[in-house]
């Protein structure tokens, strides 16, 4: 069964209480069930990770590197500012779809900047969690080679 890594940056830990009227209602717990629900169903495994340190991030990243065939990202506030994290997906050899809650180019200027999404194979924006769903049935047509709909 192929292998995803779901990796969300700061402060994603307070979804639900955070800015609701942003990034929704959802828990990232229950959007960690959303997913891996939806993991289930279409036949991928699904790894789900939070962190608040681009350090961290950047570690999940080099270990996924043999061992996963797609990484979901919302890096969150790093999406805007790190170099670091682009430089560890660049190494990256599999899809990268970038994934956010807000409209970002919808939102402050500075938001509409994104140093992940010249990497990435697609980037989602807009949908709340049903994003990272969306995600994932992308990351499953991207991997399974499947053109049907
Ligand atoms: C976000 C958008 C970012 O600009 C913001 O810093 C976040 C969340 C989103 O999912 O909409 O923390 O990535």
């Amino acid at each position: 069964m192929p292998k995803i890594l779901i990796l969300n940056g700061p402060n994603l830990n307070f979804l639900g209480t955070r800015e609701p009227e942003i990034y929704g209602k959802f828990s990232l717990s229950e959007v960690e069930e959303i997913c891996k629900e939806k993991a289930k169903t279409i036949g991928l495994e699904l790894n789900f990770k939070q962190s608040n340190s681009e350090g961290e991030l950047i570690n999940y990243i080099q270990f996924s590197m043999d061992s996963t065939d797609g990484i979901i990202i919302n890096p969150a506030a790093y999406t805007h500012t790190s170099v670091a994290i682009l430089d560890a997906l660049k190494q990256y050899k599999h899809p990268i779809i970038e994934v956010h809650l807000s409209n970002i180019y919808s939102r402050e200027p500075f938001r509409k900047h994104s140093y992940v999404s010249p990497i990435a194979k697609g980037v989602i924006c807009g949908f709340g969690a049903f994003g990272y769903v969306l995600a994932l049935d992308a990351m499953y047509r991207l991997i399974s080679d499947k053109e049907d709909f």
